[in-house]
């Protein structure tokens, strides 16, 4: 594997105004869903068939660590992924160290897939991962048997080493953090008798629904405090089986918010994944008066699938709830964004979680809004921002993206509709979850430039 290499030269880009939005897209696959497929995929004994799966560094990288930890990883086509894995707990050490780059979802569920199974692994990733905080899975993980050392505050480089002799866990994930969840549920995989791992808030569910299609014993209950707790019988067998994963509502969220803000846009952005644990910003927007309707809504291989049609839209601001924050973690870049142009202020609070993104995501959020002109008040876990209304943002500015995919595209979408185009120091990070971004939003035409 490759050593933490120097970071790829910058390239600045803008978002200019744009025509209508018009034509049909669909947004590739889903990058939770596509990160578990392969890992769970290397965990299970026979062959596992992936469609679908997302292309994008992200979940390259976690391709890469399954494969150096032993199970066989193949690309058959566009998409079209297979994968032949170890059984749980047949992982062997890998040679190098494993690099995942920008990828929190892909370390942290790999922490949790190696903390029960006895190998040593050390674990990498760009300057932005490197800053991110891993004691959040560490810690826990401690309780199977696992042991680790960090850099200081818990950081990368990790060296990990897996129990040999694991034990059952009872555990309660403080924090509203699916990925902290998820790697629990992983390690008890391998640990024996029954894990408990509960939450008081909800979060994505993919793994607990992966899992039991693999073959898994596992059994969710409600807590009478609200959230859930998720029993899992380790020493598991899993059988490899074909996973087709749903196009991403978390890339949708971009196409949409541009369809909404350019004036006289018609798109339709179709298969779109609709997990209630990841469609809050659709009812946020239609809450602001979106024009965003869902047709065709119908079951795919476990999970909800519809197609968005989006019109253009003179949204208002509203106070977003706090209960609901879970459901759109990954949205507010570009919720902020929409926002700015919308009638009045839009509350968000609750937020205190991006500020572990894949940057501190509040602060860049709020210092790119204030570079295009835009009033924002920022606290601990939130902001207010003051909507300008339709075509109201000045734009004009240069926005920091801190290698963070999102910031770069919520603030390349800001450029289509605002009055002056609007430039982000850094769009190679969108490669990480959306690496057709830019041909796929042109197609419905939208105008990008080197800045
Ligand atoms: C993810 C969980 C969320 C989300 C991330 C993907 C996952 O992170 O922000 O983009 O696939 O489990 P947290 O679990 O840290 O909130």
């Amino acid at each position: 594997m490759s050593h933490p290499a120097a970071a790829p030269k910058a390239r600045p880009l803008k978002g200019c105004a744009s025509p209508a939005l018009k034509g049909e897209a669909t947004v590739p696959g889903d990058k939770s869903i596509s990160h578990r497929a392969l890992i769970l995929g290397g965990m299970a004994l026979g062959e596992t068939a992936i469609t679908g799966l997302l292309e994008a560094e992200d979940v390259l990288g976690t391709a890469e660590a399954v494969r150096a930890l032993g199970a066989t990883v193949v690309r058959e086509g566009p998409g079209t992924w297979t994968v032949h894995g170890t059984g749980v707990g047949g992982w062997s050490a890998p040679e190098d160290v494993l690099d995942f780059g920008n990828a929190g979802t892909g370390s942290r569920l790999m922490m949790g897939a190696i903390a029960t199974t006895p190998v040593t692994a050390v674990f990498t990733g760009d300057a932005s991962l490197r800053k991110r905080p891993m004691g959040r899975v560490l810690q826990p993980l401690k309780l199977f048997g696992a042991e680790y050392d960090a850099q200081p505050g818990g950081l990368m480089p990790v060296t990990l080493k897996g129990a040999a002799q694991p034990l059952p866990v009872h555990y309660h994930v403080p924090m509203a953090s699916a990925q902290v969840k998820s790697a629990m549920l992983l390690a008890a995989l391998n640990a024996p008798g029954t894990s408990r791992i509960s939450q008081t808030t909800l979060t994505r569910d993919h793994t607990e629904k992966m899992l039991a299609a693999f073959g898994a014993t596992i059994v969710v209950e409600p807590l009478t405090e609200g959230g859930e707790a998720v029993l899992i019988t380790g020493e598991a067998e899993l059988k490899g089986i074909r996973i087709a994963v749903p196009r991403d509502p978390s890339s949708a969220a971009f196409p949409l918010v541009a369809a909404l803000l350019v004036p006289g846009s018609e798109i339709i952005l179709s298969d779109v994944m609709l997990n209630p644990r990841r469609t809050g910003l659709f009812a946020t927007l239609q809450e602001m008066g979106a024009d965003l309707e869902i047709r065709n809504p119908h079951d795919a291989g476990g999970e909800q699938v519809g197609d968005l049609v989006v019109r253009a839209s003179h949204l208002k601001g509203i106070d977003v709830p706090v209960a609901r924050v879970p459901d759109m973690i990954d949205e507010f870049p570009i919720l902020a964004v929409a926002a700015a142009f919308a009638e009045g202020k839009t509350v968000m609070r609750g937020l205190e979680e991006l500020r572990v993104k894949e940057s501190d995501r509040l602060a860049a959020i709020v210092a790119g809004l204030r570079a295009n002109g835009v009033s924002v008040e920022e606290s601990e876990d939130g902001m207010v921002v003051e909507g300008m209304g339709p075509g109201g943002v000045p734009g004009g500015g240069m926005v920091t993206t801190h290698l963070d995919h999102r910031i770069a595209m919520a603030f390349l979408i800001m450029g289509l509709a605002a009055k002056t185009p609007v430039a982000v120091d850094d769009a190679t990070m969108i490669a990480t979850s959306f690496p057709v971004f830019e041909s796929l939003m042109g197609g419905l035409g939208a105008l990008f430039e080197p800045a």
